[in-house]
Formats: C-alpha cells, sequence, structure tokens
C-alpha cells in the first residue's frame, strides 16, 4: 500500500468581477444583506465571450497544477473530474479535459457530488493510488454557475451566492506513510435530496414538458431550502472533521489549517469557534469567490498555498457539506 500527496495546485477564476451592487441592478437585494447574511462582497461570473465553461477553466486549473508538479501532461495517469455545471449532459467533463490537454487515452471519471465533490474526488484518487494502480491522478473541480441562475429577484435566496471557477491538483504516490493525505470520509443522506437540487432537464422531465409550461416551470432553476441546508451543514461539519481527527488519533489542536468548502462565511465562523481556532488556521476566501461548488475547496486551498498559509507537515483538514446531503473531510499532512 502507497500513500498519496497532493505535488501541484492550480486555480482558474474568470475575470469578470460581479460585485453585490451589481446584483442589486438585476433583483431586489443589497450590498449590506450579502454581507451580512454570507459574507460575500463579489463573485466571479463567466464573460460568454471568452468561451470559458467548466472544462476549459478546469482543464486551465489542470494546466498550472501540471506545471507546478514538475509533470507533463503525459505524466497522469487518470483524471478525475468533479462539477455539478458539466458543459454536456453527457459525456462529463473529464474526457474533454484528456482532448483539451491532449493527453494519451488515459480514464476519465466524473463525481457527481456537488460541494462536496472535490473531496469526493480526491478520496476516489487516494484509492487508485493506494492500491498502486495509478502513479499520478489529475483532481479537477470546476463550476460554471453563472449562466443557470435566477438573475430575477425570484432567485435572491440562491443566485447571490454562487460563483464561477475551477481549480486542481495533482495527487502523486508518496511512499512515506506518515505523509499525504492520511484518511478520507465520506457521507451522504439521500432522503434531503430535494433540500438543495436543480430538478430538471432530467430524464423523468425533458425539455418538451418544461417548455410546454410556458415558463411557469422553474425546475431548471436551483433550488434550495438554505436555513435547512445551513441547519444541517454546522452538524454535518463539526462531525466530519472530529471523525477525520479520531481516526488519526489527532485533536482539534493538532490542526494547523482547516479549509471548509466556501458555502457561507458564516458557518466557517461558527466551525472556526466551535473547534477553538484562530484566524490564521481557518482559510477563507469566499469574499471574493462566492461558493463555487466542487471548485471551492481546492480554490481555497491553492489559494492558500499560493499565500504560504500551509508548509510542509501541517495538518491540513479539508471539509465540505451539500447538495444530496453529501459530505466529506480529508485530512493530509503536508
Ligand atoms: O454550498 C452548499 C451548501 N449551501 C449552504 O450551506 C447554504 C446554507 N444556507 C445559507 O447560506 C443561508 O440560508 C442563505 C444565505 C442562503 C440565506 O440566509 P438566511 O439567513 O437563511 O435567510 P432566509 O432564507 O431565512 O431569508 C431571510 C429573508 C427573507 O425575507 P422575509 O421572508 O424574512 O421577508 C428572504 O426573502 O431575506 C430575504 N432574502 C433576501 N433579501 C435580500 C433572501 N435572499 C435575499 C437576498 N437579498 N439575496
Amino acid at each position: 500500500m502507497y500513500n498519496s500527496k497532493i505535488i501541484g495546485l492550480g486555480k482558474y477564476v474568470p475575470d469578470n468581477v460581479v460585485t453585490n451592487d451589481d446584483l442589486s441592478k438585476m433583483m431586489d437585494t443589497s450590498d449590506a444583506w450579502i454581507q451580512e447574511r454570507t459574507g460575500i462582497k463579489e463573485r466571479r461570473w463567466i464573460d460568454k465571450s471568452t468561451g470559458d465553461t467548466s472544462a476549459v477553466m478546469g482543464a486551465k486549473a489542470a494546466k498550472i497544477a501540471i506545471d507546478r508538479a514538475g509533470l507533463t501532461k503525459d505524466d497522469i495517469d487518470f483524471i478525475v473530474f468533479a462539477t455539478l455545471s458539466p458543459d454536456y449532459y453527457f459525456p462529463g467533463c473529464g474526457v474533454q479535459i484528456q482532448d483539451m490537454l491532449d493527453m494519451p487515452t488515459v480514464g476519465a471519471l466524473d463525481v457527481r457530488n456537488q460541494c462536496s465533490g472535490f473531496v469526493y474526488a480526491l478520496s476516489v484518487a487516494d484509492q487508485f493510488i493506494k492500491t498502486g494502480m495509478y502513479k499520478n491522478i489529475l483532481v479537477i473541480g470546476a463550476e460554471y454557475h453563472s449562466n443557470g441562475l435566477d438573475k430575477t429577484t425570484r432567485g435572491r435566496g440562491v443566485t447571490v451566492i454562487f460563483g464561477d471557477g475551477a481549480g486542481a491538483c495533482v495527487l502523486s504516490r508518496e511512499e512515506d506513510s506518515n505523509k499525504g493525505i492520511l484518511s478520507t470520509h465520506l457521507h451522504s443522506e439521500g432522503k434531503y435530496a430535494e433540500k438543495l437540487m436543480v430538478a430538471s432537464p432530467s430524464i423523468a422531465h425533458w425539455v418538451p414538458e418544461i417548455l410546454e409550461s410556458k415558463n411557469e416551470d422553474l425546475s431548471y432553476f436551483p433550488y434550495m431550502d438554505g436555513t435547512f441546508v445551513f441547519k444541517h451543514a454546522v452538524i454535518r461539519f463539526s462531525e466530519v472533521i472530529m471523525e477525520a481527527l479520531e481516526k488519526n488519533g489527532l485533536a482539534q489542536e493538532d490542526i494547523d489549517m482547516l479549509i471548509p468548502h466556501q458555502a457561507n462565511l458564516r458557518i466557517a465562523q461558527y466551525i472556526q469557534k466551535k473547534f477553538g481556532l484562530n484566524d490564521s488556521q481557518v482559510f477563507n476566501n469566499i469574499m471574493k469567490y462566492g461558493n463555487t461548488t466542487a471548485a471551492s475547496v481546492i480554490i481555497a486551498l491553492t489559494e492558500a498555498w499560493e499565500e504560504g498559509e500551509i508548509k510542509e507537515g501541517d495538518i491540513v483538514v479539508l471539509a465540505a457539506f451539500g447538495s444530496g446531503f453529501t459530505w466529506g473531510s480529508a485530512i493530509i499532512r503536508w
């Protein structure tokens, strides 16, 4: 059995900044409401003329990660791509990465676990490396939310939260069993699937039915019971972080850096307080990017590393919760 460790990180966010004031021109909202309830000041939304999509952004982040790993695309053995906003209904974005990066015909897998997508994807990649099946795996999280949101007052409870972006890492074989990913922990509770979802188009509710509804059918916009999701998020985040610590015989004070899924600054602050962490032990960038779902943890991890906030030997905890419900954590000795 091997361990796996992250040897290269990259991120890409669109240039187009959308501030809270910009949103208040589209719908009945305000900078004060959004900042107070979520901590978000601005987010990036793709300018369509750039040609960016989830796969395109993922490819840009992936190139940086591969380069920083000191590898070339020919060294990558497998691709895992996490997104809830794929370019196509099918196939998934992973195969587009294989093509866009002109990679050998390696396998590509898409993960559909929304906000927990990157943690799930990392866990999948970790298993392939542990067994010795692959040596270097590209793990990507990318989201193109902005083209699928209801940008009227009707959608304000959801739309103001979400942003576009991508992050990627190269996960590689590590011989030292005390280094790299120590463990991952994954959970789901499908009875709450409809608390945070995009219901259609689905195969049970296809495009002609939506068109026939003459705009009364809004099932293609994201729906979220925000308060319900919030309450579950704070509980599950705490549980899954604790589970990771206990599994490795570690205590709360051993955490050097917690990277929570950037869902809401209030959730992160609650967790920080609960675990008695100071500001330098929790990384947040939701203020700049909003909630980028499957991209959020890997964008935040990349930025924390770029800013020198993560040092060799640090205990880094990744944790996420979201639609499904699904949640998970990964604990890493950097
Ligand atoms: O990433 C996946 C996981 N997602 C999450 O973890 C998100 C969890 N939930 C949340 O972050 C919060 O529930 C929200 C930020 C989405 C909403 O905050 P809230 O404090 O739960 O607000 P609320 O939904 O209870 O709405 C309070 C009021 C309502 O008005 P009334 O009924 O009190 O008159 C809403 O209509 O705020 C209103 N409202 C807004 N007002 C201005 C909702 N959205 C907006 C808005 N601007 N954008």
